[in-house]
């Protein structure tokens, strides 16, 4: 199973996100937080910031929109050309509609589920999405602490996956380091994002490296 390791920017040096960019070259796809203060209670940045990034960005752009009237602002970023596009299921009430759209623009379509958020109604519907996204912290902030009782959605998750044949992305976000990684890779995860654990680490690439290896070790095809 192929592993992703995608460094989230929201714990890099905001004031040289360029170079930041570059310190973490080994990473597959750039994890990009847009919070709205509304669906979260944090603000980050919106589609300027991100169509700029696309624009001096070394990899495909992974954006994990934590707004409210996402069918509003999600397509933007697509045209935007960001490879990767994911909602949050709890702010839409039409996720295939809005994953329809994001995927007729040429994006990857990605639905997340909040820790609280049950999976049991989005497995049968999966093949609508590119990724299902398993936040393993409430979304809002970087640097919490992993809940382990999202695993058993991963487990379901993978099923499903492995069932409908497809290359549907399981990702996992918050909390990643090297004491989590393996426990959400054996659960089923394939795509990781982790924003404290590599920005925070003297050598990004080195950890980049560390968390790739520990997620292959204990990842389904082992
Ligand atoms: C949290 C964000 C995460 C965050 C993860 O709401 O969605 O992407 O950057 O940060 P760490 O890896 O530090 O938990
Ligand atoms: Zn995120």
């Amino acid at each position: 199973m192929t592993v992703r390791i995608n460094p989230s920017i929201l714990s890099a040096d905001f004031a040289n996100f360029e170079s930041e960019l570059q310190r973490v070259r080994s990473a597959d796809l750039i994890h990009v937080d847009v919070m709205d203060n509304h669906f979260v209670p944090n603000l980050t940045f919106g589609l300027p910031m991100v169509q700029r990034l696309q624009q001096v960005t070394p990899k495909p752009l992974d954006v994990h929109l934590m707004i409210d009237d996402p069918e509003r602002w999600a397509p933007g970023y697509a045209e935007a050309g960001a490879y990767s596009v994911t909602f949050h299921a709890e702010a839409t009430g039409d996720s295939v509609g809005l994953a329809r759209t994001l995927r007729g623009l040429g994006a990857r379509a990605g639905i997340a589920l909040k820790p609280g958020t049950a999976v049991d109604d989005y497995l049968e519907i999966i093949t609508e999405f590119d990724q299902v996204l398993v936040m393993t912290v409430e979304p809002g902030f970087g640097g919490q602490s992993f809940i382990e009782s999202t695993m058993p959605k991963l487990v379901a998750l993978r099923e499903a996956v492995s069932a409908s044949g497809l290359d549907i992305w399981l990702q996992v976000d918050g909390g990643i380091s090297e004491k989590t990684i393996g426990i959400a890779a054996e659960a089923g995860a394939d795509t990781f994002v982790a924003g404290s654990s590599v920005f925070h680490a003297e050598n990004p690439a080195a950890q980049i490296s560390t968390l790739r290896d520990l997620a292959s070790a204990h990842s389904h095809a082992h």
